[in-house]
């Protein structure tokens, strides 16, 4: 065991909407990081979940303010890997294409497109004493940390709808209908806003990288037009529910 793993852990969970906190963590540690980067979205929280040890972030900041686009990825990622993390969990609430993804429902990503633009995405980016890397990223999503999720999602009971493509739109505004049958038209099963370039970043950096995509809404057009906004409240602490359990579950294996 290195000393990372006997100090702290080496497993991350970053949380976004819905799931700003943690509640099945108890907080050992509170670390306001600094990276070349500037500073993470909130201090990095080390605890335990029952005999486990995991770290947690909140990817739009403590009180919910950050934007998708004005997060700041490669300070996120960089200084979980700092602190020897080498598997994290992204957790994202999604609106749903697929007919199969029904609001409340929980999924693992299998692929992704990205349709960000302007975001501050590669840490090979020019500047001195950077190398330009041509990441490999065939697989964004780490197959093995997707079996140990799935594979405590069964322990507990918990359905997972599916795996799918996650579309990943730069926001903050959600999508036009014929924005949403585009995405439809390129094999996309889910829409979110956060996922990149998060999960390219985690590649960079070496780190295993899954999402588990909650479905919080039907995308726009997709089941005519209801209130997005209400869906997104009646769904996403069923999801995040089912979340809490599922991270449980695997952090107890
Ligand atoms: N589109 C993009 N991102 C989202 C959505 C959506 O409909 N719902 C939750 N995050």
């Amino acid at each position: 065991m290195n000393a990372a793993a006997l100090s702290g852990s080496d497993f991350a969970v970053i949380g976004g909407t819905g799931m700003n906190q943690w509640p099945g963590l108890e907080i050992e540690r509170r670390l306001a990081a600094e990276t070349p980067f500037g500073a993470p979205s909130a201090p990095l929280l080390l605890g335990r979940v029952g005999a486990a040890r995991a770290w947690f972030l909140a990817r739009h900041g403590e009180g919910h303010k950050l934007p998708p686009h004005a997060i700041n990825y490669r300070a996120n990622l960089w200084a979980l890997h700092a602190q020897g993390v080498q598997r994290v969990v992204a957790i994202a609430a999604v609106g749903a294409i697929a007919e199969w993804f029904t609001p409340g429902e929980i999924a693992l990503p299998e692929d992704l497109i990205d349709y960000t633009w302007g975001r501050e995405h590669s840490f090979s980016d020019g500047r001195e004493g950077s190398a330009l890397r041509h990441v490999e990223f065939t697989q964004p999503y780490s197959p093995q940390l997707r079996e140990q999720l799935r594979s405590a999602a069964a322990r507990c009971q918990v359905t997972v709808a599916g795996a799918g493509v996650m579309a990943v739109t730069q926001g903050p505004r959600l999508e036009t209908a014929a924005e949403i049958r585009r995405l439809r038209r390129d094999g996309a099963d889910m829409v979110g806003m956060t996922g990149m370039p998060e999960a390219a970043l985690a590649a960079e950096l070496g780190m295993d990288y899954a999402c588990l995509a909650v479905s919080v809404n039907w995308a726009a057009g997709v089941k005519g037009l209801g209130d997005i906004h209400a869906e997104i409240a009646q769904s996403v602490e069923l999801g995040m529910r089912k979340v809490r359990a599922v991270l449980a579950a695997m952090l107890d294996a």
